[in-house]
């Protein structure tokens, strides 16, 4: 991949938080770290998918590639152009090409503005469109785009149904013609008969659009759908990436075969022979992460005393990057897990029903409105 081919480049990202208290003067205590070290790159027309589980900080990566929160240190590199240290009139012209889709379209679309209003903004912010008539024909033409009908230029967001909302906040997104589009859990507060279409409608638009994605869900088949390469971070940091088939079917990092074997298989016999692996405890806290490996107080191979004392870092395995001190010799079988902070069981195995670990749902309503 040449560097014309890459749109996004995210080098060592950090955000640190700070933790305040005190009644008089605010004194900094510690720091959350919600993206500690992240590396990635985005090529041109491609979709990067993340996931993780609930506070892992992958809506703060998507900001703060967007700089919509200021980073604590690293680069984010768009189009050749590094953002973190761009004078704030350029970032602001820069924008245009960044645009961003939310997951609660209700709470993300003002329900005092119409749809016209709603579009117009972003036209008028970047100086869009010379007057009126102009700007109605490029509204009409995103309109358009994503499905919806001329006459709903006049309504308001509560007059929708949940996809038809969503369709706008996608809308509101691509009138400015951008080139990245970072979707935060797109389709989770939809109903499943209504995600296929917004899943369907976002490829389709990166087909004729040229769109490249991020795209943020702790929905594992949405990714896999729509994903050509998937990351899955862990308190803050990327364990491990891969092409999306590659990463469902030989999952390297114990954390990802963790969440990859809390995936129902279609196949029933297949199913019933599945190997679930059980994490114990709590995502520990991103204020105080566990030294060494961060995954090391809940990982099942976890070995004395390289995974407590050194932090491992990404590495190339095989066309995946994984970070993991032990991962040839886990995929090998060479390791097997033990109970230190895990259960492996088996669904045959009889016995008390294994409960598989899933990424908890972040807060959304469910909507079962047709789109
Ligand atoms: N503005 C903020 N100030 C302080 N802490 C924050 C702020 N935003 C996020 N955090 C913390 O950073 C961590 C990562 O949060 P983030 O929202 O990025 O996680 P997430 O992976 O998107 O979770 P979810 O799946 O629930 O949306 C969490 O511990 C969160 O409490
Ligand atoms: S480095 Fe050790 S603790 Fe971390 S994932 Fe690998 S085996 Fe588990
Ligand atoms: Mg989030």
């Amino acid at each position: 991949m040449t560097d014309n081919d890459v749109l996004v480049e995210v080098r060592d990202l950090k955000v640190h938080f700070p933790i305040k208290r005190g009644v008089l003067f605010d004194r900094t205590i510690g720091h959350v770290k919600a993206v500690d070290g992240v590396d990635l790159r985005i090529p041109r027309g491609q979709t990067y998918g993340l996931v993780g589980e609930s506070g892992c900080g992958k809506s703060t990566l998507g900001r703060a590639l967007l700089q919509l929160t200021t980073p604590t240190g690293g680069e984010v590199v768009f189009d050749g152009v590094e953002l973190t240290t761009l004078p704030p009139a350029r970032l602001r012209a820069m924008r245009r090409r960044m645009q961003m889709i939310f997951q609660d379209p209700m709470s993300s679309l003002d329900p005092r503005q119409n749809v016209e209003s709603i579009l117009t903004e972003g036209l008028q912010t970047h100086g869009i469109g010379g007057n009126r008539d102009e700007r109605r024909a490029i509204i009409g033409e995103a309109l358009d785009k994503v499905g919806l009908p001329r006459w709903a230029l006049s309504r308001y967001p509560h007059e929708f149904s949940g996809g038809q909302r969503q369709r706008i906040g996608i809308a509101r997104a691509v009138v400015l013609g951008p080139e990245l589009i970072v979707a935060d859990e797109p389709v989770s507060a939809l109903d499943v008969s209504i995600q296929a279409q917004v899943v369907n409608l976002l490829d389709e638009l990166q087909e004729s659009l040229g769109l490249t994605y991020l795209v943020i869900a702790h929905d594992l088949a949405v990714v896999r759908h729509i994903s050509d390469t998937v990351g899955v971070m862990y308190l803050g940091a990327l364990v491990e990436e891969a092409p999306s088939d590659r990463l469902y079917t030989e999952p390297l990092h114990p954390y990802t075969r963790a969440l990859m074997s809390a995936v129902p298989v279609p196949d029933p016999d297949v199913e019933d022979r599945r190997e679930r692996i059980l994490l114990a405890g709590d995502l520990p806290s991103p204020a105080n992460p566990p030294a060494g490996c961060r995954f090391h107080t809940r990982c099942p191979w976890a070995q004395p005393t390289r995974c407590t004392d050194e932090r491992p870092v990404l590495r190339d395995i095989g066309g995946s990057r994984v970070a993991c001190h032990w991962a040839e010799r886990i995929a090998s079988g060479e390791l097997r897990p033990h109970n230190a902070g895990a259960r492996v069981a088996r669904a045959s195995s009889g016995g008390e029903t294994p409960e598989p670990v899933s990424i908890p749902a972040p807060t959304g309503k469910a909507d079962s409105a047709d789109a």
